[in-house]
Parts: structure tokens; C-alpha cells; sequence
């Protein structure tokens, strides 16, 4: 730190920053002598709403202190400074508050859209490639099961498969059933909905799910009746049918989309606009559940999702006009869905991972007797909840004070005293 302090104060590092207030209310930042190009250009109000100052930030726990009682949208620079030195742009604003940004700050928050596509892409969500039922064997990556629980660099090559093309095959699991919350665990938390959090998928007699049976099961998405659906559904094969059939059935269902979006575009919009009613009501383990959610099958605005599901309700609240049309449109889906699906028999170790919003999945009817079952273990998988940050957060996590806790004093009162002789203190509470 003191090498870094002395080397500006000799003028090493010294770069050049140029920065000038543009139309009245933004700021164009010139981090390179004579080059527009590198020029950023950033609207007053987002600066402000973005100080990093104590009064306007706090730190710890990196949120926004702004009263938008106060907060003036119509905010505006009055003058504005760089250091060049210390890589930093200095602003006075209309509101009489004083703010700093780095430049280092500004450039990873550019406006500049191919950066932003960058960022959205390393740091947000890989772009998805979509495929064809016929390109399933080029898609589908294979990963040792134990190399991804043992290594960060195989599990993030994992996610990053799944991210991209909505499926990834692990193998060589044990037979156990703690793998899918194992793998769950591993990147983040295990999902637990009616049916349980790892719950078993075989032929049993009074099936309560439709799964439950060995018919063949149809195309579907899992859960379209919750407001919140899971986005990872992990299928560990525990023990397959030598019977023909149990293959599960795949298609990118995206893939579906982009053709019926570009081939029969009103179907599309049809799908997009229509809510659709999806329910499960009934009972598991004598609890009774009852999860109803309206949302269309094909959602292309905020979050991209596809619902495709036997589980649809017989109540479809929308305007009598809209019935028939709707159900052309959706058969029509359904119908190409349906040709491109790619059938895949997992074997005993197989985990097959995919996007459960995006992919649609089915099962091929089979055989199911006492010499030869079927036994699938399964769970769903939060994908929002990242425990393994991206590498270039991991130097970012916060590092702030924790609060006292009574256990907290307690050990601390321990630690005090003198440690037992020749024990080692256990210190699983360290960040
Ligand atoms: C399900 C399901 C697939 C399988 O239970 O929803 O899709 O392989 N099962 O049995
Ligand atoms: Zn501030
Ligand atoms: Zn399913």
C-alpha cells in the first residue's frame, strides 16, 4: 500500500484522465489522451444516486443510504475535477454535496453498450446457445461427478455448460441417495417444495404424481404452478430399467420458441400474452398442498421461462374469444416440440442437470416390475444462489465487523482465557 502511495507521490502511474460536464446534467470521462472512442459518458443523476461517500453508501453492508424524500432527479454538476494522480473524477453538485468516483470504478460501470454486454455476459449470465433435438450429443457435456464436487474449476466448467446450453451430464456418482442434495449443496441451496427436497422417482401404486407411474410421461416443465420456479432439476439414476423405454425425452425449448417466433409469430405472441391457469392440489405424505400460479406458457419479458404441463388447471380464467385460438397455438408448440425432442436413457451413476425453465423434459414409458425397477432420485437447485462468487468477486466479499451474538461473547470470553493445554481451539465460526 505505502509502495503504491509513494509511487504517486514520485508521479509513477501517472495517467492521463480528462473529465468535463456535458449538456448540463452529465459527465464525459476521457480516460485516454485523443481518443473518443474510449470517451464514457455518464448521466448526473446516476453519479449522484451512485456516490460512494459514508454519508450517501454504507460500506459494510455495500447499500445505499439515498432518502428519496430528498433525492433531487433533476440533480446536477456544477463543477468537476480529476486527479490524475490518483485515478479519480471529484464532482460538486447542484445539491451541495461532494462525490469522488475512480476511474477504475467508472470504467466497469460504463454505459457503452458492447461493455455492458461484456459485463452481462461474464458476470450476470452467460448468453444461452440454443439447439435442435439433433444436436443434443454436441451439447450435452459430460463431467466426472467427483472432480466437480472436488474442484471449483470442474464445477464452474458445470455451470457454466448448464448456463450456456440448459443441460450437462455428470457421471460416475455414487449410488447413494445424498447425491443431489450433495451436488445442490455445492452451489448453493437445495430446493424444497411439496414433493419434499430429495424425494424419489419410481412406479408405485395411488401415484400422487403423474410421474409416479411408468406410463410414458409427456413433455413438460416441473412446478409451472409456483410463483417461483426452480431453475435446476438435478435426476441422479440410482437404478435403471433393463425393460425397453424409462429413456428421459429433451428439447430446448427456446430453440421451440425462436422457430415459432419467427415461423408463426402470432402463435408466439398468443403464448406470450396468454395466462395460462397451472395447478397441483392434493397431498404427499398426508400434508395437503395447494399450489396455484397464473403465468403463460411462453414468458419472454422479465424472466424467460416455457411451461408446458399436464398439470394445467380446468379453470382458464381468460375471455371466452381467447380459448380457441390459444389452444391452436399451443398445440402448435407442443406439436414441434414434441418432433424435435431428443430421447437419452441415463445409466446407474448418471446425473442429468438441466434448466428446468428452459428445457422441456418427458419420459418414455416402461416396464416396471419387482426384478426390474426404476429408481431416480431428484431434487431442484436454486440457480440464483451462487455460493461460489465468480473468481473476480471472491477479493470483493465483504469483510465487515459482525455483530455480538450471545454465543459470540461467550467465545470470545473463552478465547480470554488461557487455551486448554495441547488442544487445537475448533474455529469453525472464521470467515
Ligand atoms: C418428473 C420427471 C423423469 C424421470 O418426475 O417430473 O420428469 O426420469 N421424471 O422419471
Ligand atoms: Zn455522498
Ligand atoms: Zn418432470
Amino acid at each position: 500500500m505505502w509502495i503504491q502511495r509513494l509511487g504517486r507521490a514520485l508521479g509513477q502511474g501517472r495517467r492521463h484522465l480528462h473529465a468535463k460536464i456535458v449538456k448540463g446534467t452529465s459527465i464525459e470521462v476521457q480516460p485516454e489522451p485523443e481518443s473518443a472512442a474510449s470517451s464514457m459518458t455518464f448521466p448526473g443523476v446516476w453519479l449522484r444516486d451512485n456516490c460512494r461517500c459514508s454519508e450517501c453508501f454504507h460500506d459494510t453492508s455495500q447499500s445505499r443510504r439515498l432518502d428519496w424524500d430528498t433525492f433531487d432527479t433533476a440533480v446536477r454538476p456544477l463543477s468537476i475535477r480529476s486527479d490524475e494522480a490518483a485515478g479519480e473524477v471529484h464532482v460538486s453538485w447542484s445539491d451541495a454535496h461532494e462525490s469522488s468516483y475512480t476511474l477504475d470504478w467508472l470504467r466497469q460501470r460504463s454505459f457503452d453498450a458492447d461493455r455492458q454486454r461484456a459485463y452481462l455476459e461474464d458476470f450476470y449470465r452467460p448468453a444461452t446457445r440454443h439447439w435442435a433435438g439433433a444436436e443434443f450429443q454436441q451439447v450435452a457435456q459430460h463431467f466426472d461427478y467427483e472432480e466437480v464436487m472436488a474442484k471449483d474449476a470442474a464445477l464452474q466448467q458445470w455451470l457454466q455448460a448448464l448456463a450456456v446450453y440448459g443441460v450437462a451430464l455428470l457421471r460416475g456418482a455414487p449410488l447413494d441417495e445424498g447425491v443431489v442434495r450433495r451436488l445442490a449443496e455445492r452451489v448453493g441451496f437445495i430446493r424444497r417444495t411439496t414433493y419434499g427436497e430429495e424425494f424419489v422417482v419410481q412406479a408405485k401404486p395411488g401415484a400422487q404424481n403423474f410421474a409416479y407411474l411408468s406410463l410414458p410421461l409427456p413433455l413438460h416443465t416441473d412446478l409451472p404452478y409456483y410463483e417461483y420456479k426452480p431453475s435446476v432439476n438435478i435426476l441422479h439414476c440410482v437404478v435403471q430399467t433393463e425393460s425397453q423405454g424409462g429413456s428421459n425425452l429433451l428439447v430446448d425449448a427456446f430453440h421451440i420458441a425462436d422457430r415459432l417466433r419467427s415461423d408463426h409469430p402470432e402463435d408466439f405472441e398468443r403464448l406470450c400474452r396468454t395466462p395460462v391457469d397451472w395447478n397441483d392440489i392434493g397431498s404427499e405424505d398426508g400434508r395437503e398442498f395447494h399450489n396455484i400460479w397464473r403465468a403463460p406458457a411462453i414468458w419472454a419479458s422479465t424472466r424467460v421461462s416455457t411451461t408446458v404441463c399436464p398439470k394445467r388447471d380446468s379453470h382458464f380464467s381468460v375471455t371466452l374469444t381467447k380459448v380457441e385460438p390459444w389452444y391452436e397455438s399451443y398445440s402448435r408448440f407442443v406439436r414441434l416440440a414434441r418432433d424435435d425432442a431428443h430421447a437419452f436413457k441415463t445409466r446407474p451413476g448418471d446425473v442429468l442437470t438441466f434448466n428446468n425453465i428452459r428445457l422441456l423434459h418427458g419420459r418414455t414409458g416402461y416396464d416396471d416390475t419387482e426384478q426390474n425397477s426404476r429408481y431416480i432420485v431428484r431434487a431442484y437447485l436454486d440457480w440464483g444462489h451462487h455460493l461460489l462468487a465468480a473468481p473476480e468477486t471472491r477479493t470483493q466479499t465483504r469483510t465487515g465487523s459482525r455483530a455480538q451474538t450471545p454465543a459470540r461473547m461467550q467465545q470470545q470470553k473463552q478465547q480470554q482465557q488461557p487455551p486448554p493445554s495441547s488442544s487445537t481451539m475448533a474455529r469453525g465460526d472464521e470467515i
